[in-house]
């Protein structure tokens, strides 16, 4: 047993890291768009009990599993679900946690980058005179895909990735008490007291003012008038536990690494529910009363139905924050950004984080070197990422990792906690040193109800029928016995179904297909060779290692 040397240093910090993990770009720019495309105020209902049902009590299981894991000294999946789960299958199973990280690091940092832009430009005042069109054109040149040529790259897109991939890696390089304690502590508070700021400014934003159209407050009836025909349509639960697992960082190894720098009698149960119900509070009050209300009020509810989505964040909020006027519009352009970019970095340490230690447990590679070579990684997988962006080699990633990936851990780790560790086992160790008392029912609710409700949700992922529509995909199956997948479904998406030309080149030049497949290859490397590296480093442990 190797000792334990890093803890956290006060329950603020832990408490403030941990949110600042889970309060991330999903909140802000996801969250409105999903809710917006999945029945509006409906959505809250399938969301709210994916939450409760699913979010909460794996969070639970999260942190036990890696404060139990860090008293063996293991602070990434790997090592701790093998000390749970006590056959070398776990650990091979925790190697999803180290690569989900990696991989979703490398994306998110990207975006992550955008945000740092974006508040510069916004004090620099390009965005002054500027038409909506014009701005929008402005994003694509930045992403470097206006030309619509294969590559995508812009020398400031570059410029802005480094300095804020440097800046991840300082961090990190400084360790959790001086590094990700001390960022944690000063971004959270700013981010709230910004999109306070920015959320109570969209509420009273009458009709009239500054040029708007309508009442903002039009945008969150919009946002929350209840359309409960959508209660029925698993393709809204669907999307609903979906954005509960982004959110909350679940199913990527990042909390159990976070929570494996406990001690071995700190409180779970309240820490955990406090970071959990602080992600949802940030999520439903502020991230919906931003961007929906304030660009409800200059584009109106058509206009937002047609162009919500994660983009808007940039192709859209600059100009409307012009509206303000040139200094009103910068403050509130640097506070839009600045808010996104604090929400982004607390994520991305928290991704980098368990990719750090798993060098340092399984190499006993120093804390400095792993942060670089963690950077130099994240640099080498982020190149396809940022040059074949239009190509969709950044969609593959979130595809793969950012929506699949983390549901295969999730229902695997809910599994091995609730049933190969013994619920029994699990409870005590989920309420050991709790500050508050844990209502009995979450037992349950972790044995039979987690476990069915995730094998739910990865098995419609994984065979969604064409168009969502489950009631007549199952009449026809009944009928003539056939289902076609649709598209966007796991087997569809791998079978490439709805994609009519199949070929890689064209006159010598790569099809979207050729990046997609040769993505996946990539993806599918990374992960082998972290498994592979793996391998010896585990049996070796199986002879060390102190079991209980
Ligand atoms: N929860 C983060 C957000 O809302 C994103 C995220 C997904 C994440 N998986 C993660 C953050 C893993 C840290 C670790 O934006």
């Amino acid at each position: 047993m190797f000792k334990q040397k890093e803890y956290w240093a006060s329950r603020t910090g832990l408490i403030l890291a941990m949110a600042g993990n889970a309060v991330g770009l999903g909140n802000f720019l996801r969250f409105p768009a999903q809710a917006v495309h999945n029945g509006g105020g409906a959505f809250i209902i399938p969301y709210l009990v994916s939450f409760l049902v699913m979010g909460l009590p794996l969070l639970y299981v999260e942190w036990a599993i890696g404060r139990h894991g860090g008293r063996f000294g293991h602070h990434q999946t790997t090592g701790m679900f093998y000390i749970i789960g006590g056959s070398r299958i776990w650990w091979y199973i925790g190697i999803l946690g180290v690569f989900n990280c990696l991989a979703v690091a490398t994306y998110y940092l990207y975006i992550e980058s955008w945000t740092l832009a974006y508040a510069f430009y916004s004090v620099s005042g390009v965005f002054g005179e500027k038409t909506l069109e014009e701005i929008s054109v402005f994003f694509s040149s930045y992403l470097g895909t206006v030309d619509n040529s294969i590559i995508s790259i812009s020398s400031a897109g570059v410029f802005f990735f480094i300095v804020t991939l440097i800046l991840n890696v300082w961090i990190l390089s400084r360790g959790l008490n001086k590094g990700i304690e001390v960022a944690s502590k000063i971004g959270m508070p700013l981010l709230i007291l910004f999109a306070v700021f920015l959320a109570v400014r969209a509420f009273t934003l009458d009709e009239g003012e500054y040029g708007a159209v309508n009442d903002a407050i039009k945008g969150l009836n919009f946002l929350w008038e209840p359309q409960f025909d959508s209660l029925t349509n698993p393709k809204i639960w669907l999307a609903a536990a979906g954005q509960v697992f982004f959110t909350l960082s679940l199913g990527m190894g990042s909390i159990h690494c976070y929570a494996s720098y406990l001690k071995e009698n700190h409180d779970i149960a309240l820490n955990a529910s406090a970071a959990g119900w602080l992600n949802e509070a940030v999520e439903v009050i502020l991230g919906g009363s931003i961007i929906i209300p304030i660009a409800v009020a200059y584009l109106g509810v058509d206009w937002i139905q047609q162009h919500v989505g994660f983009e808007m964040g940039f192709r859209t909020m600059p100009f409307l924050f012009q509206q303000w006027g040139p200094v009103r519009g910068a403050i509130a352009g640097l506070l839009w950004f600045g808010l996104l970019f604090f929400a982004g970095i607390t994520s991305s340490l928290a991704m980098g984080q368990p990719v750090l230690a798993f060098l340092q447990d399984a190499f006993k590679i120093q804390r400095k070197p792993s942060a670089l070579i963690f950077g130099g990684i994240v640099l080498f997988l982020a190149t396809p990422c940022v040059l074949f962006y239009s190509l969709g080699s950044f969609d593959e990633f979130d595809y793969w990792v950012g929506t699949f990936s983390l549901v295969l851990l999730a229902l695997t780790e809910s599994i091995l906690f609730a049933w190969v560790f013994g619920m029994k086992k699990g409870w005590v160790e989920i309420t050991r040193g709790a500050d508050i008392v844990l209502p009995d029912i979450f037992c349950y609710i972790l044995k039979y109800v987690t476990p069915v409700f995730l094998i739910m949700v990865f098995t419609a992922s994984l065979i969604k029928p064409e168009g969502g529509n489950w009631a007549s995909a199952l009449t026809i199956l009944r009928d003539s016995g056939s289902w076609t997948f649709a598209p966007d479904s796991v087997i569809g998406n791998l079978l490439h179904y709805g994609i009519q030309d199949t070929r890689w080149f064209i006159n010598g030049v790569p099809t979207k297909l050729f990046i997609t497949d040769a993505t996946r290859l990539l993806l599918t490397i990374v992960f082998l060779i972290i498994g592979m590296s793996t391998v010896k480093i585990a049996l070796n442990n199986d002879n060390n290692t102190v079991k209980e």
